[in-house]
């Protein structure tokens, strides 16, 4: 009998303290209309006492209540971060510690904004091979701690939170196709030149440039139109999702008019499509992940509804998946 993996907990954790974009054009030359009209944000959410483990476990524990699973049930736990507390251990050892899940294997994987989907192929490719059966796969971001705040054009993009799921082995495919790519020739376009985020955190009354996420915007933008798009197509296709098989589209959260020119591209209605950008702003790892939680427990997204998602980031990396939830 075949293997298949599919979701069967999520969870998210955002931290309590929220940054307008009023509160931003306090300290610096932009504007709530700017902010709005150029990405949809609204607002986003800033990390004080909590580190990205700190996050990435909370989100990890509802997940796991959802899925009705003891940590010690987990064969793995994969966290994707791009502002991990620290470089080493990493933070998947971090929340393995918190959440008490002693000895089951802990890694990060590094793929930027694309992460969460890199996260859940290695766990679908783990069940399928049937070296596991339960893998705590978590995006989680303290961005607020890696950005330079005083360069407008990329301080007002990122927030922070975590969001979770548990992918299990079962019997009928849940996750019927995952993508992933990358094009390092074009790593310089968005790039942090590097540190943890705890270390950042303590240098952001002095940033040095050079720690601080960079981003040539314009550039990334163009390129992330079309990559998404592509993908978004290319996960429905191969699980044989027609558009009106699809209910909900779940896009990595940078900006409204890459969504929008992607949910087009598969032919999708506004309302299918799942956006959390507006009050968090772009959780890189997290976004699909906090979106899918959010939309799981609202009753958006029921059992046995068809989802396509897709991501782009910095690497550059992109990637897509299609499942039935
Ligand atoms: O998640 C990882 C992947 N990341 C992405 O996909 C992000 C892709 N890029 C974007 O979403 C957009 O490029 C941005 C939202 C970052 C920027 O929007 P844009 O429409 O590409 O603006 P721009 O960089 O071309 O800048 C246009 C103008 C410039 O002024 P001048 O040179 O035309 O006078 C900027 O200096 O807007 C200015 N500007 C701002 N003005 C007010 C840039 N940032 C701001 C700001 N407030 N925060």
């Amino acid at each position: 009998m075949s293997i298949y993996s599919r979701f069967t907990g999520t969870g998210s954790y955002f931290p309590p303290k929220i940054m307008t974009n009023d509160d931003i054009a306090k300290f610096l030359d932009t504007s709530d209309e700017w902010i709005v009209t150029r990405t949809g944000i609204k607002q986003r959410h800033v990390a004080e006492d909590e580190s990205c483990s700190d996050m990435a476990a909370e989100a990890g524990k509802k997940a796991l209540e959802m899925a009705g699973l003891q940590s010690n049930q987990l064969d793995a736990i994969i966290v994707a971060t791009l502002s991990p507390d620290t470089i080493m251990p990493s933070t998947a050892c971090r929340v393995q510690y918190k959440l008490g899940a002693k000895t089951c294997m802990a890694f990060d994987i590094a793929a930027a904004c694309s992460g969460f989907l890199y996260g859940v192929r290695v766990a679908d490719g783990m069940i399928r091979s049937g070296s596991a059966k339960n893998i705590l796969v978590i995006g989680a971001e303290h961005l607020t701690a890696c950005v330079d705040w005083r360069d407008r054009s990329t301080c007002i993009l990122f927030g922070d939170g975590a969001g979770a799921a548990v992918v299990s082995a079962d019997t009928a495919p849940g996750i019927k196709s995952i993508f992933n790519y990358a094009d390092g020739e074009y790593g310089e376009l968005l790039k942090q030149d590097n540190l943890g985020s705890q270390y950042l955190k303590k240098m952001i009354n002095e940033p040095a440039v050079d720690h601080m996420i960079q981003m040539k915007g314009n550039d990334v933008f163009k390129i992330a139109v079309r990559a998404m798009a592509d993908a978004a197509q290319e996960a429905a296709d191969a699980a044989g999702f027609s558009s009106d098989q699809i209910d909900w589209m779940i896009p990595h959260q940078a900006n409204l008019r890459i969504i929008d020119a992607a949910a087009k591209r598969l032919g999708l209605d506004k309302e299918k499509v799942i956006i959390n950008l507006t009050n968090y702003g772009n959780t890189s790892a997290a976004t699909i992940p906090t979106a899918l939680d959010q939309a799981v427990r609202d009753g958006r997204i029921q059992r046995g509804h068809n989802v396509v998602s897709a991501a782009f980031g910095g690497g550059l990396t992109w990637g897509s998946m299609a499942f039935t939830f």
